[in-house]
This record gives C-alpha cells, structure tokens and sequence, in this order.
C-alpha cells in the first residue's frame, strides 16, 4: 500500500520532501457540483486539516482532484511537532471506547484502516506559512477552494479574549494570504493547553467566532469541532454560534488511549490519549453528522454542515451526504489511498443521472 506521508520520518522531513507519490497516475474526470459558499466547485470532496503539510503538498493532492483543500493549521507563532512517533496504524477493533492498540502495519484492505496521529499541531512561522499560503491559492485549478485552518497559542495567564485575539490574527492573515474559507479549529485530541478542547465550552466557542467575525469581514467561516458524548451539548454549540459561523466542520479525531501491543502508551506518558483516525471511527462520525443534521433543520439554523472522520471508500462518502453533510472531508485516507477522489468522480459524480454531483 502507498503512503505518502512517511511515518518513520520527522514532520520537519515529510514538510521539506513531501509528499511521496511517485508512480501514482490518476485521471481525473471533469465534473461540476455547483457552489460552495458562493465559489463554484468541481466537486464537494476535500482533504480536511493535517495531512497538507504546505503549499507542495496542497498542490499535489489538487491534481488529484481533491477540490476543497485545507492548508493544515496554523499558528502565531512557530511551534515543533512532538517527538517521533506522530503517526501509527492501529490494529482492528470492534469496541468504540476503551484503548487502541497500535500496528506495525496497515493491512491489506485500505477500506479497513485505523491510525492514531500525535503531532501537537505544529506550525512554521506566520512570515513562511503567509507567504506559503499565497502560492497555494496560486496554484489552485478551476473549481477548487481553499481552506486555511487556524488555532491559538495561548501564552501562561491568557485569557479568553486574548485567546479570541490570537485566532482572529492567524485568520485575517490568512485571508491576506488568500483563504478562501478560514476553518478555527477548536478541537485537537493531542494538545493539552486550552484550544485542544474549547469546543466543549459553547459560550467560549461563540466569543471566538464573533471576534473571528469581527476580523475577516465576509469570508466564510467553519468551526472544526471534537466529538460531543451527549446530544444536548451538541445542540447548545450549534445554537450558539449560528448566524455568526457560517458552518462547522465534524468530527476532529476521537479521543482514546492509544497502546503498544504490550500496554504501553505509544506516544509517551505525556500523551496517554490521541487523536483516533479512520474506520474506528466512522460510524460514531456518521451519528453525530446526522444529528447535527436534524438539528440545523428542526431548529432553522443557518450552518453548513461539513463531515469528516473515517472516510475511506465510496459508501463512506455517501453515507455522509445522506447524513445531512453539505462536503465531505478525508483526514487520514488520501495518505494511503491518494486516487479516491478520481474514483469518486468516476464512479459516484459521473453516475448522476443529469451529469452533475450526485451527492448535492
Ligand atoms: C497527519 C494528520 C494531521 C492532522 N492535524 C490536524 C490539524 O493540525 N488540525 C486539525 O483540525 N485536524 C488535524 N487532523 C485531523 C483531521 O483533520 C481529521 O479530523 C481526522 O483525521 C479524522 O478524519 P479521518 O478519520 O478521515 O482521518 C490531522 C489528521 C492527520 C491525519
């Protein structure tokens, strides 16, 4: 199985020689899918935050035909990845809670493939990811957007506002730079500071939004958010920040102590539990999507809906849009199987009975 990422390799290695994809041929077919927040697309599949490490690698996976394209998070400030390792494949499992354990191999079947990623959310600094930016807004082909993920850092003893503030920063820049959509995330499994879980506090999420607002004017707005265990405070979130976002974008990663076969936490002591990818976690995104689904339409709320979380192959895409989802995102899977999006067009956008997108 190909792997563009390399995971034995330093995030600072796959950033500089990124990525991996020699003797990967794709056809991509031309297909149309309408607007996405007022910008024409190609298609509504896209490469949510993480695996498009810079302008190099957004650019190669846009030939791909993967058309909404987010530029993986930035900061404030630059910040190293953890230490190795920040990527492992995990064994099959059937269990939705309790440990993962990790495998020294993905398997055969792509289908079927969990990983477990523990980066820290790494960033260069604002000078090299702005000037980054630029060129792969540069570089984009017709139909496709881009996205720029952001996130604050905060400092000891800052509060809430200065928090608000520095996500503000990194999103006006990136709009300078030529975000097309600006997505906060406001959800990481693997850092331990305050913008790995804010999500969880919908008036805090609401204060970032609005000051988000203030700062990027008109540019669309997503919130990338983590898993909630109990519906009502998904319903509070979405209630909060509607008609000040102009969408969210769920499930970041779930949350789960990740092990060597042995019992050993895989990423250290540090970091007991990680970001959980892939097939584990699909059907736990799919449930989620639907009910923020039926939440924005019983309630008449203004959000778009993007989905993200463990999908791999064509049914998972099309579960997604029948959950509610008006894109669909791939965190993990384009890493080991970067022709998905040809084979989507192909077979589900080309199969559409009047030519156009199947799934909008
Ligand atoms: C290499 C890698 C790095 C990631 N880094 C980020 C990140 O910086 N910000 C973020 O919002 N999500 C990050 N994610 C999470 C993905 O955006 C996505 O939410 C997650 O992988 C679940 O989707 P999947 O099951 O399709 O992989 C990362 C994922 C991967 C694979």
């Amino acid at each position: 199985m190909i792997q563009t990422y390399d995971i034995g390799r330093s995030w600072g290695h796959n950033y500089r020689a990124g990525p991996r994809l020699e003797g990967v041929e794709v056809r991509v077919p031309a297909t149309t899918a309408g607007r996405c927040f007022g910008y024409p697309v190609n298609s509504r599949l896209g490469i949510a935050a993480g695996l498009l490490l810079n302008s190099r690698w957004l650019l190669a996976y846009a030939r791909l035909g993967y058309d909404l394209l987010t530029y993986k998070t930035v900061r404030s400030v630059a910040r190293p990845a953890h230490p190795l390792p920040n990527w492992v494949f995990l064994a099959e499992t059937e269990s939705e809670t309790g440990p993962v354990y990790a495998a020294a191999n993905p398997g055969e079947d792509r289908s079927r493939v969990s990983s477990s990623v523990c980066f820290g959310m790494p960033s260069v600094s604002p000078v090299d990811w702005r000037a980054d930016v630029a060129v792969a807004r540069e570089g984009l082909l017709p139909g496709q957007v881009l996205i720029v993920s952001v996130v604050a850092s905060p400092q000891p003893g800052w509060d809430l506002r200065q928090i608000a503030e520095d996500y503000a920063r990194c999103a006006a820049w990136a709009v300078a730079a030529g975000a097309q959509i600006v997505e906060a995330n406001l959800s990481c499994p693997n850092v331990c500071s305050a913008e790995g879980s804010l999500y969880r506090d919908a008036e805090a999420s609401r204060i970032i939004a609005e000051t988000l607002r203030e700062r990027i004017g008109d540019c669309p707005l997503l919130l990338k958010i983590g898993h909630f265990s109990r519906r009502n405070a998904l319903d509070e979130f979405l209630r909060r920040v509607d008609r000040i976002a102009d969408g969210v974008t769920l499930v970041n990663g779930l949350t789960r102590p990740v092990l060597t076969q042995d019992g050993n936490p895989m990423f250290g002591e540090a970091c007991r539990t990680a970001g959980v990818l892939g097939r584990t976690i699909h059907p736990a995104a799919v449930d989620q999507v639907r009910q923020a689904g039926r939440t924005i339409r019983d309630e008449n709320l203004s959000l778009n809906l993007w989905a993200v979380g463990g999908a791999s192959a064509l049914p998972d895409i099309r579960d997604f849009f029948s959950a509610g989802a008006q894109a669909v995102m791939l965190g993990s899977s384009p890493m080991y199987h970067p022709a998905l999006a040809a084979e989507y067009k192909r077979k589900l956008i080309r199969n559409a009975p009047d030519g156009q997108a199947a799934e909008s």
